[in-house]
């Protein structure tokens, strides 16, 4: 797992995911990019993504393949420039309607 962090906004972590995904893409290896950032993720402006993940049986979310990359994105789950509010315990996560409880998981 390649983590892409920094203690500053705006400094282009995103965009380095996102094309340090494909790099290792065009190695030829077998990809996920999970873009965890609960303030202002923006890998769905970047991929033009816009569909919400799928749920499988088990209520876990199947990250959506473009690319060549399987995705996943907090950005999927919320409205865009709309934070999460963790104070919400009830389980409900942002406005995907069936997502209450899940887990991020292989289909
Ligand atoms: N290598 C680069 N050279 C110039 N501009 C860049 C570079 N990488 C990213 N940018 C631009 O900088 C801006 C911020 O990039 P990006 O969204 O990837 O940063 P971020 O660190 O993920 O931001 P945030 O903290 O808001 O999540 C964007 O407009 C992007 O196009
Ligand atoms: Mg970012």
């Amino acid at each position: 797992m390649i983590a892409v962090a920094s203690g500053k906004g705006g400094v282009g972590k995103s965009t380095t995911a996102l094309n340090l995904a494909l790099g290792l893409r065009d190695l030829g290896l077998r990809v996920g990019l999970l873009d965890a950032d609960i303030y202002g993720p923006s890998v769905p402006r970047l991929t033009g993504i816009r569909e919400k993940p799928q749920l499988n049986d088990d209520k876990k979310m199947i990250p959506i393949v473009r690319f060549g990359l399987a995705i996943m994105s907090i950005g999927f789950l919320v409205e865009e420039d709309t934070a999460i509010d963790l104070a919400r315990a009830d389980g409900d996560v942002g406005h995907h309607p069936d997502a209450a409880g899940c887990r991020v998981g292989n289909p």
